[in-house]
């Protein structure tokens, strides 16, 4: 649990060239004053429908494109506004915050490369798009997520594009400018670029998210990754105890996306910078989904953990309403309390089924 009242510092874990980066370290919240509400369940009889990027409706994406200028036009210090909301990736992901609150001032926190990493997104993401949907005041607002599991969703969906005619609010310049559409995705990317056919790429994508959900994410500690608990120093990334999808798919993006000439591989390529392109939360859209798809397999093993030092881990966030509020993981198994879902066509929600590697 961070003491994200009155504890946080300026990021430096992880970062590189200091004096090169292009995003702030500062990335502490605004207005910290406030008193940390008890997180309350939705009560709205709507869902929200998370839609695939690559294939959303005109007034999908016009609503998507509106929510995410409004969120740019906030002032920067509101804590809606486009830059608080990167920041607290940064925060909380770059030693912005101690374990304070459990009593370990000196030992930082790193929600990323343990069992952490998939409800602490969750969560993010929980408000990010309620934050959204408030600002257009769209009840029924839902993220896009970037099908990259799907071969139709295997390139950074067209709506992220620069666009010559109009500003585009979901652009963002640092991009590796060799990986833009039609460059299909390399799901196991290690930092080398792979020459080779769209078929075979395609496969290759394919056998690594079957690989990430399947071989590899067979029980629930290699799927949601392992032990973090009070006391325990940031696990760095590369250790064997970062869960299957987060250490595969998932960090493969980040380095494919972000820009290889920058210092930090800026904006998805460094947890600094990552929340300053939109991409980045479609990005872990499809991320969250995949811990829904992994349970609907129904294969046995495939349970969240029920360890109290899991179901009792905590973050705060500010809500829709600028409250901060607590939220811990055991609240966040369950979508429908969540009220979300995403959007599925049956026959293709896996499509890499067949394909062991
Ligand atoms: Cu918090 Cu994809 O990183």
């Amino acid at each position: 649990t961070p003491d994200i009242t009155s504890s946080c510092k300026e990021a430096d874990y992880g970062i590189k060239n200091l004096e090169k980066v292009v995003r702030t370290r500062k990335c502490c919240p605004p207005n910290i004053k406030k008193t940390i509400k008890p997180f309350v369940f939705p009560t709205e009889k709507t869902v929200k429908v998370r839609w695939p990027a690559h294939n959303g409706s005109k007034e999908q994406v016009e609503k998507y494109k509106r929510a995410i200028q409004a969120m740019k036009d906030l002032p920067e210090d509101h804590p809606h506004s486009f830059i608080q909301q990167a920041k607290i990736h940064c925060a909380y992901c770059n030693g912005g915050y101690t374990q304070v609150d459990s009593g370990f001032p000196d030992i930082d926190i790193q929600i990323h490369n343990s069992w952490l990493f998939f409800p602490y997104h969750r969560w993010y993401l929980y408000f990010y798009e309620r934050i959204l949907g408030k600002l257009i005041n769209d009840p029924t607002f839902a993220l896009p997520y970037w099908n990259w599991d799907n071969p139709a969703g295997m390139t950074i969906p067209e709506i992220f594009l620069n666009d010559t005619r109009t500003p585009n609010p979901l652009f963002d310049i640092y991009r590796d400018a060799r990986h833009l559409p039609p460059q299909l995705v390399d799901l196991d990317f290690g930092g080398g670029e792979r020459d080779t056919t769209s078929e075979i790429q395609i496969a290759c994508n394919l056998s690594t998210v079957y690989r990430d959900l399947v071989r590899n994410g067979a029980d629930t500690k290699s799927f949601f990754g392992g032990e973090y608990v009070a006391g325990d120093a940031p696990v760095a990334n590369g250790d064997k105890s970062v869960g299957s999808v987060e250490a595969g798919c998932h960090i493969a993006i980040h380095r494919w996306v972000g820009d290889s000439t920058q210092a930090n591989f800026e904006d998805l390529g460094n947890l600094y910078s990552a929340g300053y392109d939109p991409l980045f939360y479609a990005h872990h859209s499809n991320v969250d989904r995949m811990w829904t798809l992994w349970k609907s397999l129904g294969i046995q093993g495939h349970t969240e953990p029920t360890d109290p030092d899991w179901l009792n881990a905590s973050y705060v966030f500010y809500d829709e309403n600028e409250d901060l509020v607590r939220v811990y993981n055991k609240d966040c198994i369950k979508m429908d309390k969540l009220k979300y879902k995403y959007y599925e066509e049956s026959e293709s929600v896996f499509p890499w089924r067949k394909s062991r590697p």
